[in-house]
């Protein structure tokens, strides 16, 4: 087998721990030297030693591009616990990341874990229903109220079946989504999403999709009909002009991958509202929110009724299992040799005994208020910070997750989508701002539009401890 060099039989005791925490302190490019790493003072971290390894046999070092935050400010992970992860130099973080929000009871907590490990015991795969999986989905409709669940790996699975389902319900071809909503990584959803530039975007009144990716078929852009957040009036003549065409509306509740910006009053009522006067199927996309914001997701937050919801994250606490949720009539579209849904790995057994320990916890113990709590304290805290230091910004979003936009003008309205948003950011300045947390020990994700998360490990004194640095991370970074 070729092996190019290896660091696996070095002992990780021998290597000096140097200082670290900045993102920007470790060295570029790693070498072993002949015969194993001495001790001195020039050796590199343990990350620079891990990404550099991760480099040569993983593109850019990472398992998904978001991962990857530059070549000397790439983490690497050892382990997490609670709201805690450690770095592979040992360095403790409060994660308020949370794996991109699925950890919502705690990392490797301890309930979860022995169910799942119970429950391989009985083996994992079997390309047929299990005991788990039935109790996780009834589990699923009690809480949220859908009528019935079907099992997939991930939200991109669950988007992607919810808008084939709806395609097939509706023999429609067109959706609606819109600008700044990121719904997973397959073709027909990556336009005009939250890493899109707003440049390209043409005119609010007559928006251009535009593709997040090279290799995305240009076939699929007619397909994809992307409107700007909150807007009522380009929502409902489009629906009007195109409305017989339009097999789906596909919505965040709250736009997770844009600093939460969250919907106007009566945006998705009128939603709802358009779809029911037009045939069209509303999806309600529930990956961050679901499980997170309250024990029914967006539906139970904000009363609204979706045809079909797409799942995936809170409700296995890390482990990755997803769902699609409806309305018996939606769900019951799906057909066997007419209309495609499954994969060999939904409903396997630790992914699903995961997710009906997750709700197992959230329906016996106060998660939702201990989420709530701690997180109305740190977004008034962080508010207040600011305010107090004199940076212009607006923080949006609930407690369980939010958003932090600094360089929001004073005086002027809080974004309501995607283009007011990106004009108003001031990434450096956020960007400065988040590097000195983390060189705290504070772990919010450097992209300023990932929303803060929280979960039920976050004690008090986490929440007192973060606010303390990161009124001392302010007074660094204006300093400056
Ligand atoms: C709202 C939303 N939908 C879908 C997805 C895709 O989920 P996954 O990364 O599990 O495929 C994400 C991921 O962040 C998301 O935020």
């Amino acid at each position: 087998m070729f092996r190019e060099q290896s660091f696996d039989n070095l002992p990780m005791e021998n290597l000096e721990r140097p200082a670290v925490g900045s993102m920007a302190s470790a060295p570029a490019e790693v070498k072993a030297p002949a015969g194993g790493l001495q001790p001195t003072a020039a050796l590199p971290t343990q990350r620079a030693q891990w990404f550099a390894r991760a480099s040569r046999v993983m593109p850019w070092g990472v398992s998904s591009n978001f991962r990857y935050w530059g070549e000397e400010g790439t983490m690497v992970i050892a382990r997490g616990k609670g709201a805690y992860v450690w770095d592979v130099d040992g360095k403790r973080f409060i994660d308020y990341r949370l794996g991109f929000g699925p950890v919502i009871l705690g990392h490797a907590y301890d309930a979860v874990n022995q169910a799942v490990i119970q429950a391989m015991q009985d083996g994992n795969v079997f390309a047929m229903t299990n005991v788990h999986e039935v109790r996780a989905a009834e589990a699923i409709c009690r809480m949220t109220g859908v009528e019935q669940v079907r099992f997939t790996n991930s939200g991109a699975e669950s988007t992607m079946h919810a808008l084939r389902v709806a395609r097939a319900h509706t023999g429609r071809e067109r959706f609606i989504k819109f600008e700044g909503c990121y719904h997973g990584a397959h073709d027909h959803v990556m336009w005009s999403t939250s890493t899109s530039p707003v440049s390209a975007m043409g005119s609010r009144r007559n928006p251009i999709p535009v593709p997040t990716s090279s290799g995305i078929p240009s076939v699929l852009r007619d397909k994809v009909i992307p409107l700007p957040y909150n807007d009522f009036e380009m929502l409902e003549r489009t629906v009007r002009d195109y409305g017989h065409e339009i097999a789906a509306i596909l919505v965040e509740p709250i736009m997770g991958n844009s600093a939460c910006i969250m919907p106007a009053p009566g945006w998705l009522e009128f939603i709802r509202h358009l779809c029911d006067a037009h045939g069209i199927v509303l999806i309600l996309d529930e990956v961050k929110t679901g499980f997170r914001i309250a024990p029914g997701g967006a539906q139970q937050f904000f009363n609204i009724q979706a045809d079909l919801v797409a799942y995936a994250k809170a409700m296995g606490n890390g482990f990755p299992v997803g769902a699609i949720g409806g309305k018996r009539e939606f769900m019951m579209t799906i057909e066997p040799g007419a209309v495609g849904q499954g994969g060999t790995y939904c409903g396997n057994v630790v992914s699903v005994a995961a997710c009906e320990a997750t709700l197992r916890v959230m329906e016996t113990e106060p998660v939702f208020e201990v989420i709530n709590q701690r997180g109305a304290r740190l977004m008034s805290g962080i508010h207040q910070l600011l305010e107090q230091y004199g940076v212009p910004h607006a923080v949006t979003g609930v407690p369980a997750m939010f958003g932090v936009h600094i360089g929001h003008t004073p005086g002027l309205p809080i974004p309501t989508d995607y283009r007011s948003m990106s004009r108003f950011a001031d990434e450096s300045l956020s960007h400065r701002i988040t590097a000195a947390l983390h060189q705290r020990g504070i772990l919010p994700d450097i992209d300023f539009q990932e929303p803060w998360f929280l979960c039920y490990s976050h004690s008090e004194a986490d929440i007192d401890e973060t606010l303390e640095k990161y009124e001392d991370a302010l007074r660094e970074v204006l300093r400056a």
